[in-house]
Order: structure tokens, then sequence, then C-alpha cells
């Protein structure tokens, strides 16, 4: 794989390996082939995945930037809700400031859109957000079209995330982004695994999806130490 395509990846840490020894290898590989970014949530693992990353972190040697979102979380049912209230947000930012161990966040996504605020709302509340020292930057994940033109369009937004795919809407939505001069990261180019696991070849696949996307991120999850080196041919 070309080291542009390899810098257009991300590693996101959804699904994890048993233990942190082999998720240090598998950042210190991704990180020595030129991957910039790691991808988390703090409901990913139970918060285990910030955890381990800000661990990892601590080593000088690995300089990644950091996404991670908000937004999202398991109410006291352990059922998933969204909640994109402002003071809610907010809690979310710190929570997440605590765990990865960061003043001042890289880039933080709005996990997904709760289907009834307005656009003016969400501006509102990221501007509020951006005055009591938010993130570097906002970014959106699985939001309506509409409302994240609305928040890249007042320069509110830097990136938007989407599932990866090869129907014509994610094109639109990729080349959208870039038209407004913002970043796109599609996440799942194996589709958890499902893909492989019908025969595919794993470094095609990820190869295939960089290339049919060459203005965007591709987020890939691997939670193997030999998976990482297969696909990034080591
Ligand atoms: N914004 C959002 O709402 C959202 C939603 C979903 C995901 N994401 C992001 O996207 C990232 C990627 O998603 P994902 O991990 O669910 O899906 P994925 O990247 O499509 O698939 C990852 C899975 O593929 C399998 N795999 C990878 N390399 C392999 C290899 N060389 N050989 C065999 N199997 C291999 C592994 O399955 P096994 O673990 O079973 O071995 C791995 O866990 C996540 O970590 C997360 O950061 C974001």
């Amino acid at each position: 794989m070309k080291a542009d395509l390899k810098q257009r990846l991300v590693y996101g840490t959804y699904r994890i390996p048993l233990g942190y020894s082999e998720f240090f290898r598998i950042l210190e590989a991704c990180y020595r082939q030129g991957i910039l970014w790691l991808d988390t949530s703090p409901i990913y693992n139970a918060g285990l995945s910030e955890i381990w990353i800000r661990h990892a972190l601590q080593n000088p040697r690995l300089k990644f930037k950091v996404a991670t979102k908000i937004g999202k979380f398991y109410n006291t049912n352990g059922r998933l809700e969204v909640n994109l209230d402002p003071d809610r947000l907010l809690t979310a930012i710190k929570e997440s400031q605590g765990n990865l161990g960061n003043e001042k966040l890289d880039l933080v996504f709005l996990h997904n859109y709760d289907g009834k605020t307005s656009a003016d709302d969400l501006a509102k509340t990221l501007e509020g957000l951006l005055r009591k020292n938010g993130p570097a930057t906002f970014g959106t994940s699985n939001f309506p079209i509409r409302i994240w033109k609305f928040l890249a369009k007042r320069g509110l937004i830097g990136c938007i995330q989407r599932a990866y795919g090869e129907a014509k809407q994610v094109e639109e939505e990729a080349l959208l982004a870039q038209r407004l001069g913002i970043d796109c990261w599609l996440y799942r180019p194996f589709y958890k695994g499902e893909l492989i696991k019908a025969g595919g070849n794993p470094k095609e696949l990820l190869v295939r999806a960089a290339k049919r996307y060459p203005q965007s991120k591709i987020i890939f999850g691997a939670s193997r130490e030999t998976q990482v080196k297969q696909l990034l041919g080591l």
C-alpha cells in the first residue's frame, strides 16, 4: 500500500485486542506506517478504548491525533440513547478529557442525530461549547445532510463521519464535504469483518476503499496485531 493511502487511514478502536500490550503494538505498527489519527468513543468497550489510548500516548514516540464522540451513551436501562442537550454534551466532553488525559481534544464528533434538534439549535450548542474550551474541531457522525451542511457553512464543524459503502449517496456526501472544505471519514470498510469472512482479501478491500474515495479518510478496525500487519503489508 502506498504511503499516501496509509496517511488516509484511521485506526478505529470499537474492537480492541484482549490485552493492552497487543493494543500498544498495533498502535506502534500503525504509527510507524504513517497513520496519523485514532478514532474512539467513551461507549467503546465501556471506556477502555479511550483509557488505553491515554496510556499508549504517554509514550512520546506515538504522536497520534485522537477523535472521540459525544452525545450517545448507555442509559440506566443499558440501552443506547442519543442526547444533544448542551449540558449533557459538556459533561461528556469533560469525561472524555479525563479518560484521554487531554485538556484540548483534537476532534469531537456528535455521535448521532437525535431526529429532532433543529440545525439552528445545534449551531447555538456548538458555538457555546467552543466558547467553553471545547475541542479544536467538532464533527458530526451519521447526521442528515441538511443539518451537517448548515453547520459546515457556518464553520462550526470540520469533519463528517458516515458508514463506508459504494452507494451513490456516499460519494455525494464525500464530494459535498470536499466542496465545503471539511473532511469526510468513512467507517467500516469490511462491514464489521463480514466482507472478509465472505472471502474478501482484507488488504485489497482497504486499498479499494481508499482509492474509491480519494478525498476521504477510511476508519478501519482490526482486533489482532496479525490482522494489522496483514492490512499494512508488514
Ligand atoms: N461513527 C460511527 O457511528 C461509527 C460506527 C461504527 C464504527 N465506527 C468506527 O469505525 C471503526 C471500524 O469499524 P469496525 O471495526 O466495526 O468495522 P470494520 O473496520 O469494517 O471491521 C473490523 C473487523 O474486521 C476484521 N478484520 C480486520 N482486518 C482483518 C484481517 N487482516 N483478517 C481478518 N479479519 C480482519 C476484524 O474482525 P474480528 O475482530 O472479528 O477479528 C475487525 O474487528 C470502528 O473501530 C470505529 O472507530 C464509527
